[in-house]
């Protein structure tokens, strides 16, 4: 075991140092396919990081974080982002599905003082919506939201309710047996935006969220002044998001066993998803680059999805888009989301499983970083959140690929705010992500 492991490195330093590797950028199989003879993995492992190009990661990168920005699901800049991996995939030779899908509605409204100030809120899936002109009500306060907070005086009224210690479902449920008109929950703690509110299906009455601040104003300006609030909550329907599947299947091979790449291209709102994930949609953007044209067989599907942000919905949608057949001969998930922070923290890349077990997707990339030598630990660890559920749970072996925190397992602090930057990535750890991820798939679907 060590001795082939020190063979392996003797061989990738002196093909580094013959200037095997130094090729130019785009010269396809054949070049280093001498190298590459069966017995010699850190030769087909050469193949994939001598090509693998952080600049051109970093780039779309950039160019899906700054040039399109924020890729809330079912947003034309969400169908930019598809748009772009599409052409790119194609231009790659790769044969392409662009699978379209409902999502489910998204409520959008506003909330504004009858002084016509405006006061920014958040309106939570699930909730009731308002007549087409607006719920207008006096505010009623509410404390904290218990039914013993409630007098006839809440009638018809919209409940003013502080967020903590009842769920935001119980305190809905009082306000709406108290018979309030509406509920509008403000925060309990600083924070830079209104809270998104997990309301846990259709509530019977309007919800807005609002940060804590625009709370104390309300009961300062309006509570205590008898004044009124408009509140207007709608639910936009029909919308649609799209995933970007790109296959590559094996010459001659009948049925082959399937591999399955995925990084979801949407974000959530406001945020620039630069981490999460511009860098695992622009990685595997790379290493579909890279392994456009080298013998594989087994068929490699790269699959960019939307909706991840809402629910995992643009994977949901793809694995149920699967057949039986298919399913039962994929064999692998390989899910990149956030491989890029620079957060000097997260220095880890965990490899989340379902079962926090060890399957085929983690010996693979184990055994790439003992070849080609990846510098950050790489840690199993049990945790769902991301598109491996999906393929976890129709049975096929999946990781998401993310960097942590080790030890604590924490995440980057801009994760999901407006600082989720380019700023906060890492072009060198952008490198690590695709050279690892990119040997391990290779290993898994190559000719040998
Ligand atoms: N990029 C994160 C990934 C992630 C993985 C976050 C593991 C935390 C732990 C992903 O996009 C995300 O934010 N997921 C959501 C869940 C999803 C079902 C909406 C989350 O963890 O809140
Ligand atoms: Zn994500």
């Amino acid at each position: 075991m060590k001795k082939s492991r020190f063979a392996a490195l003797t061989l990738s330093a002196s093909l580094l140092l013959s200037g095997v590797v130094m090729m130019p950028a785009d010269f396809g199989g054949q070049a280093t396919a001498e190298a590459a003879k069966p017995g010699n993995p850190a030769a087909f492992d050469q193949k994939i990081i001598s090509r693998i190009d952080a600049e051109r990661i970093y780039s779309d990168v950039r160019y899906l974080s700054e040039t399109i920005g924020p890729r809330v699901a079912g947003t034309a800049e969400e169908r930019e982002a598809a748009s772009l991996i599409r052409e790119r995939l194609e231009s790659y030779g790769y044969q392409i599905e662009v699978q379209e899908f409902s999502i489910p509605d998204k409520m959008v409204g506003h909330l504004a003082t009858s002084n016509g100030d405006e006061v920014k809120a958040t309106f939570p899936s699930g909730s009731g919506e308002t007549p087409e002109k607006g719920l207008t009500a006096q505010l009623y306060d509410a404390g904290l939201g218990y039914p013993d907070d409630f007098t006839e005086a809440a009638e018809g009224k919209i409940a003013l309710i502080s967020r903590g210690e009842l769920s935001f479902r119980d305190k809905i449920d009082n306000a709406a047996a108290a018979g309030a008109a509406g509920v509008i929950i403000y925060d309990n703690s600083e924070a830079s935006g209104p809270p998104n509110l997990s309301i846990g299906g259709d509530a019977p009455l309007p919800v807005a969220g609002i940060k804590k601040v625009s709370g104390e104003a309300l009961l300062e300006d309006v509570v205590a002044t008898g004044g009124t609030v408009t509140l207007k909550v709608d639910a936009l329907t029909g919308q649609t998001s799209q995933n970007i599947i790109a296959t590559r299947a094996p010459k001659n091979v009948s049925n082959p066993d399937i591999v399955h790449v995925s990084a979801h291209f949407d974000s959530v709102p406001l945020a620039p998803g630069a981490s999460d994930n511009a860098t695992g949609t622009s990685t595997a953007l790379e290493i579909a680059r890279v392994l456009k044209s080298y013998p594989i067989d087994k068929e490699v599907r790269f699959a960019f999805v939307g909706a991840e942000e809402i629910g995992l919905v643009g994977s949901a949608h793809y694995v149920s888009t699967l057949t039986e057949d298919e399913v039962s001969r994929s064999i692998a998930n390989f899910n990149m989301d956030m491989v890029g922070t620079a957060w000097e923290n997260a220095t880890a890349i965990y490899m989340n499983t379902l079962d926090g077990l060890p399957n085929i997707v983690t010996e693979a990339a184990l055994s790439a970083q003992e070849r080609i030598g990846t510098p950050s630990e790489l840690v199993l660890y049990k945790r769902g959140s991301s598109d491996h559920v999906n393929f976890h749970e129709a049975g096929i072996p999946a990781v998401n690929f993310i960097r942590r925190e080790p030890g604590t397992a924490a995440l980057e602090p801009y994760y999901h705010t407006p600082q989720d930057t380019i700023e906060f990535v890492s072009q060198e750890r952008l490198k690590e992500a695709g050279d690892l991820v990119g040997s391990a798939l290779y290993s898994v679907i190559r000719k040998n």
